[in-house]
C-alpha cells in the first residue's frame, strides 16, 4: 500500500495552480479550505472574516444551515431532469420568486451573465413582437462603467478596455451613456430602443450609488419612451442594500429584473430573469433555454433562499448593520480613507492612494485576518455576509483602521 500524499500547504497549492490554471483571475494569496457563517479557514487553519462574501453570492453566509439542509434533501432525491421533462421543484420556486419580487413570471438560468444575455434576448424579442421595431434594428441603452458579465455580447458594451481588448468583433445594438445622467439617457433613447439596462448601484465600478431620483427618472423616461427598464440586481439584489431589491430605495418597479449570485445560496449557480407576463410571455418553446436552468437542485436551494428573504430578517440586518458600517467608515475619513459610498451592508471605500493600491490594502487586511477585494485603483469593496454580527463588523473596521493608520 502506498502512503497517502501529504496534504499540500498554501504556498505549494498556489504554485501548483500556476502552470495548469488559465490566468483570468489574480486571487489574493489565501487558500481557503473550509468556512462557516462569516468566517473562512485556510489550509493551515488560519481564520479570516469574509468581508467579500463571494461578491454577494454568499449573502446568507457560508453554509447557512437551512440552505445546506435543502441541498442535502434534494441531493438525496433528484438533481437534474433538463427541461425536457417537468420536475417537482420548479413550479414552487418560480411561484415563490415571483411573489418575493412582486411580478408574474420567471425565466430560470444559472449564472449572472446568462441572466443578462437572457434579459437582452427577451428585450429584443419584445421590441420586435410588441413594440414593432423593424427586424434587427433594436437598440439597448446601457451605462458607462457597467459590469454585467463576461460573454462576448456583454463585453461588447463594456467600457473597461481590459474586459474588451482582444475579444472583438463585438455585438452591435448597444448605446452607452454616462451613468447617473438622465439627459444623456433621454438623448440616446429613440423608437428603436428595446430597453434601458442598468445596475441600480454599480458594484464593480466601486459601489457607485446614483443620485436620488435617478432610478425613478429612468422609470419615468422608459415608460414615456415606450421601452423596457431592465434592472441588473445580480449583485445589488436579494437583501444586500437593506431591501429585497435595490430599486426599492426609490420605490421603483422595473419591467424586468435580473437576479443571480445570492439566489444560489453560495451552493449552486442559480440566476433568473423575472418580469411581467406581457414581457416574458414573448418567449415560446424552442426560442431560448439552458440544460441546467431550473434544475431541481437549483430550484430547491433557490426556494430556500426565497424563504429566508421572505422573513425580512436579512434585509433588516443589512439596513441596521449598514448604519454601523457607514459610521465606522465615516470615522476613517481623513485617516486613510478619502471617501466612501455605502448602502446597506455594501460599501466602496476609496483609500488614500499614498497608502497603497486597493490590491495592496487588501493584502495587508488579509494578513490581519480580514478578506476584501479591490475594485480598481485604490478602491476596496466591503460586502460581508448579511449574517455578520455587529461585533464582527466593528472588528473588521478596527482592522481597516489599523492597516490604514499604522
Ligand atoms: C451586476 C452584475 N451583473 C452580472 C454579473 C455576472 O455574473 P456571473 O459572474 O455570475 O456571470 C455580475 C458579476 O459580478 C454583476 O456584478
Amino acid at each position: 500500500m502506498t502512503a497517502p500524499a501529504p496534504a499540500r500547504g498554501s504556498e505549494e497549492l498556489i504554485r501548483a495552480e500556476e502552470p495548469v490554471l488559465a490566468h483570468n483571475y489574480h486571487p489574493l494569496p489565501v487558500v481557503v479550505a473550509r468556512a462557516e457563517g462569516a468566517w473562512v479557514e485556510d489550509v493551515e487553519g488560519r481564520r479570516y472574516l469574509d468581508m467579500l462574501a463571494g461578491y454577494s453570492a454568499l449573502n446568507f453566509g457560508h453554509r447557512h444551515p437551512a440552505l445546506i439542509e435543502a441541498a442535502h434533501r434534494q441531493l438525496d432525491r433528484l438533481t437534474l431532469t433538463s427541461r425536457a421533462f417537468h420536475n417537482d421543484r420548479l413550479a414552487g420556486f418560480a411561484e415563490r420568486l415571483a411573489g418575493l419580487t412582486g411580478t408574474d413570471m420567471v425565466l430560470p438560468m444559472n449564472t449572472g451573465a446568462e441572466a443578462v444575455e437572457s434579459g437582452i434576448k427577451v428585450a429584443r424579442k419584445w421590441a420586435y413582437d410588441v413594440k414593432g421595431v423593424p427586424a434587427d434594428r433594436a437598440t439597448i441603452v446601457v451605462a458607462a462603467d457597467n459590469f454585467h458579465g463576461r460573454t462576448t455580447t456583454i463585453v461588447s458594451f463594456s467600457t473597461d478596455e481590459t474586459a474588451r481588448a482582444g475579444f472583438g468583433p463585438f455585438t452591435p445594438g448597444f448605446r452607452v451613456v454616462p451613468y447617473n445622467d438622465l439627459a444623456a439617457m433621454e438623448a440616446a433613447v429613440d423608437e428603436t430602443t428595446a430597453a434601458v439596462l442598468i445596475e441600480p448601484i454599480q458594484g464593480e465600478a466601486g459601489v457607485l450609488i446614483p443620485d436620488d431620483g435617478y432610478l425613478a427618472g429612468v422609470r419615468e423616461l422608459t415608460r414615456r419612451a415606450g421601452c423596457l427598464f431592465v434592472a441588473d440586481e445580480i449583485q445589488s439584489g436579494l437583501g444586500r442594500t437593506g431591501h429585497t431589491l435595490a430599486v426599492a430605495h426609490e420605490s421603483v418597479e422595473p419591467d424586468v429584473v435580473l437576479l443571480g449570485k445570492a439566489l444560489g445560496g453560495g451552493i449552486v449557480p442559480v440566476s433568473a430573469v423575472v418580469g411581467r407576463r406581457d414581457v416574458l410571455g414573448v418567449l415560446h418553446p424552442g426560442e431560448h433555454g439552458s440544460t441546467f436552468g431550473g434544475n431541481p437542485l437549483a430550484a430547491a436551494v433557490g426556494t430556500a433562499v426565497v424563504e429566508l428573504l421572505e422573513t425580512g430578517e436579512f434585509q433588516r440586518r443589512a439596513a441596521e448593520l449598514g448604519a454601523v458600517l457607514r459610521e465606522g467608515l465615516a470615522a476613517l475619513v481623513g485617516r486613510g480613507v478619502v471617501g466612501f459610498r455605502a448602502r446597506g451592508l455594501w460599501a466602496g471605500v476609496d483609500v488614500d492612494p499614498a497608502l497603497g493600491t486597493g490590491r495592496e490594502i487588501s493584502e495587508r487586511l488579509m494578513r490581519e485576518g480580514v478578506l476584501v477585494k479591490d475594485t480598481h485603483g485604490s478602491t476596496i469593496r466591503l460586502a460581508p455576509p448579511l449574517t455578520v454580527t455587529g461585533e464582527e463588523l466593528r472588528g473588521a473596521l478596527g482592522t481597516l483602521e489599523k492597516v490604514l493608520t499604522s
